[in-house]
């Protein structure tokens, strides 16, 4: 038996090893492109980019919020005391809501990166594939016990517990997201990663191969607490004036606020530089207006919610925009970053053939403007609602009634259409 394995060896360790080194001489850009679906783009990849950036800076508030509502919550728990306890049940609320709304904005940049980055994105996915796969898994639980933590709020040291363990595996799932986005950057290596340097074939999908702290430290850690921190300013400022709320409490919390987001944004600042000092050189992108444009995103915000100490409930709604602004720019230059990498290989997404076709954008943009007119009332209503004391009933203007009927006609509207076409899609293909 023996021999035999050894034989075997023998006979195809050469040709693993030609192989091996014939896949590592292949060039970048022409495996990028022969990656790409051959069916092109089915819209202006643009148009896509763009969504992908602005629904990315949307997925990462919710996802901020998460994370620095349960960070707040347990070191609420950890000092103790009436005020830190109420301000602890109120951020793991936070938090409960959030990694709902979290999850569904991720699905759309999911969609478009995999529309237009379909290489970077599989290959990546695939070389670290047990992890992607345990991403759902570890979001899963912590998602339980993040609602553990809620349903036992009143018992401090069980929901710390639970908390902690909700925290703990939340970052993990960011960190491998964190890997699958960061080792998606780096297509010049796959071929010798996968390989090991031309002398394996590491098909288990239990390899990390990529991790840059500064980036994770930068995009998760820090702005999750800063951006918790600005909306506990948001919190005191929106609940301050109902006569049935403790006003003393609000602006206490909006004080921890505003101490939170500063402290956390200038580590936000400092980890983003050092990010961009490890940017590799060759990409040509540590100069750049976009990079610069992010460090002073950074800045003015971080001026912002310096001005804020003193007066954080009127300062919150300033402090908000100028977050707002900072993850925005944020995100552009995240993809930046991309379009630098990839130049390198001469690969551009502008390039792409295109299939044009327009009905498929139809829907998806009808849908986007039911989402966003069902939404604007929804949260409009909830907005107001929020504002009336406890036992007294909200009454809706004749304005809002018209707003809530528009809303649900242009939802029946939304499913007809969506059906209808539906319908006709299946009897076209089957009559
Ligand atoms: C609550 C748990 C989650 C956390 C902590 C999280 C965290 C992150 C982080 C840190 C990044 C940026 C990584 C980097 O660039 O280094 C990211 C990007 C991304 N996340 Fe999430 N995420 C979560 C849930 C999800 C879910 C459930 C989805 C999909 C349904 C998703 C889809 C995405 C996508 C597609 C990107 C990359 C988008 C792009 O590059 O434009 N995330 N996420």
């Amino acid at each position: 038996m023996r021999e035999i394995v050894r034989w075997f060896l023998l006979a195809v360790l050469p040709f693993t090893l030609v192989g091996g080194k014939l896949a590592l001489a292949a060039d970048p850009g022409s495996m990028l492109k022969a990656m790409a679906d051959p069916a092109g783009a089915p819209f202006f990849p643009v148009v896509m980019q763009v969504l992908q950036v602005l629904t990315w800076a949307l997925h990462m508030v919710f996802v901020y919020t998460s994370i620095g509502g349960l960070f707040i919550a347990i070191y609420g728990f950890i000092k103790g005391g009436e005020r830190w306890h109420r301000l602890s049940k109120a951020t793991i609320e936070l938090s409960k809501v959030s990694v709902s709304l979290a999850i569904v904005l991720g699905v759309a940049p999911l969609l478009f990166y995999q529309v237009i980055y379909d290489p970077l994105w599989y290959t990546s996915a695939n070389l670290s594939a047990w992890w992607y796969v345990l991403f759902i898994v570890f979001l899963l639980i912590g998602y339980y016990f993040i609602w553990g933590a809620y349903f036992m709020k009143e018992k401090p040291s069980l929901s710390l517990f639970m908390s902690v363990v909700g925290i703990v595996l939340l970052l993990l799932v960011g960190f491998i997201i964190h890997v699958v986005n960061y080792q998606a950057l780096f297509p010049e290596k796959w071929v010798s990663w996968y390989t090991s340097n031309g002398t394996t074939m590491n098909i288990s999908g239990w390899n990390i191969y990529a991790f840059n702290i500064f980036r994770y430290l930068a995009f998760l850690v820090f702005p999750s607490i800063s951006v918790s921190g600005v909306f506990l300013m948001l919190y005191n400022w929106y609940f301050r004036n109902r006569e049935d709320m403790d006003r003393d409490y609000l602006d206490w919390a909006g004080r921890v606020g505003a101490k939170f987001a500063l402290y956390a944004g200038i580590g936000w600042l400092l980890f983003h530089i050092l990010y961009i000092l490890t940017i590799p050189q060759d990409w040509n992108a540590k100069t750049s207006i976009f990079t610069w444009l992010s460090v002073l995103g950074l800045v003015l915000c971080a001026g912002v919610i310096l001005a804020a100490q003193k007066d954080p409930a009127k300062m919150a709604i300033p402090s908000l925009l100028a977050g707002g602004v900072a993850i925005l720019l944020i995100a552009v230059f995240r993809e930046y970053l991309r379009i630098a990498s990839t130049a390198r290989f001469g690969y551009s997404i502008y390039n792409y053939k295109m299939n044009l076709e327009f009905l498929s954008p139809l829907l998806f943009f009808g849908t986007l403007l039911t989402g966003i007119i069902l939404y604007a009332y929804a949260w409009w209503m909830a907005y107001r609602a929020g504002k009336t004391p406890k036992g007294k009933v909200y009454e809706a203007s004749e304005m809002e009634h018209h707003l809530g009927d528009a809303s649900v006609f242009i939802v029946v509207l939304w499913a007809v259409v969506f059906i209808g076409v539906g319908l006709i899609v299946i009897v076209r293909n089957y009559g």
